[in-house]
């Protein structure tokens, strides 16, 4: 499925964990979609997404966080390397857990895309369903932003809401917005590669 030639923008997914948001981001890039996945990189060399992407026929590659200790630099530096090799033209952030500093984001500003389970800008960070069951929200969601070197801050271009139901526990809430995620990041993605980057609220 890795179809890399001339005529589609390249993909690269960053992953931590299981990647079913790069599952589907994967799936969709077939046919008439202007891009293709050229990389699943991960930074956790057992993430379940990098067997996932193996089994999907997408190149993958692994820069361990654990072998940088306190070396930031130098993990953004492998990772930059890994990623300059595969050449993207864009980049999915698809449940990769590590903060990426002004000197990754800067490189690849503009190209760079992530998709957060809130309705940002509520609930940066981590914990997110949990917060808005704790705050009394009676919707949570998904958004899809652009990459800056503010925490879940760069200009939103996706989101997607759901209700809140009474007895929801974060996990419940988590589940029903997984499957808005796997809405709402493919139909993002496919505007952003024709360039479209307005704002698209699936719900
Ligand atoms: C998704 O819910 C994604 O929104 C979230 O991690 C999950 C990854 O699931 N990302 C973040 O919390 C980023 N701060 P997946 O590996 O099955 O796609």
């Amino acid at each position: 499925m890795s179809d890399t030639g001339g005529t589609h923008k390249r993909v690269a997914i960053l992953v931590s964990g299981g990647g079913s948001n790069m599952v589907t981001l994967v799936k969709s890039m077939t046919g008439d979609h202007p891009a293709r996945p050229c990389l699943v990189l991960s930074n956790v060399p057992d993430a379940g997404g990098l067997t996932k992407a193996r089994d999907l026929g997408i190149p993958t590659a692994v820069v361990d966080h654990r072998d940088f200790k306190d070396d930031r630099a130098g993990f953004e530096a492998a990772l930059n390397a890994a990623l300059e090799r595969a050449r993207p033209d864009i980049i999915c952030l698809a449940g990769f857990m590590r903060i990426l500093t002004e000197t990754f984001t800067s490189k690849w500003s503009g190209r760079c895309l992530n998709i957060h389970p809130s309705l940002l800008p509520k609930y940066k960070g981590l914990h997110t369903h949990q917060r808005a069951i704790d705050a009394g929200d009676a919707e949570g969601g998904c958004s899809v932003h652009e990459v800056t070197a503010e925490l879940d801050g760069g200009p939103i271009v996706g989101q997607a809401r759901v209700p809140i139901l009474p007895g929801d526990t974060a996990d419940t809430l988590a589940a029903r917005v997984l499957v808005q995620e796997h809405l709402l990041y493919p139909a993002v993605l496919r505007r952003f590669a024709s360039d479209d980057r307005s704002l698209l609220r699936l719900s």
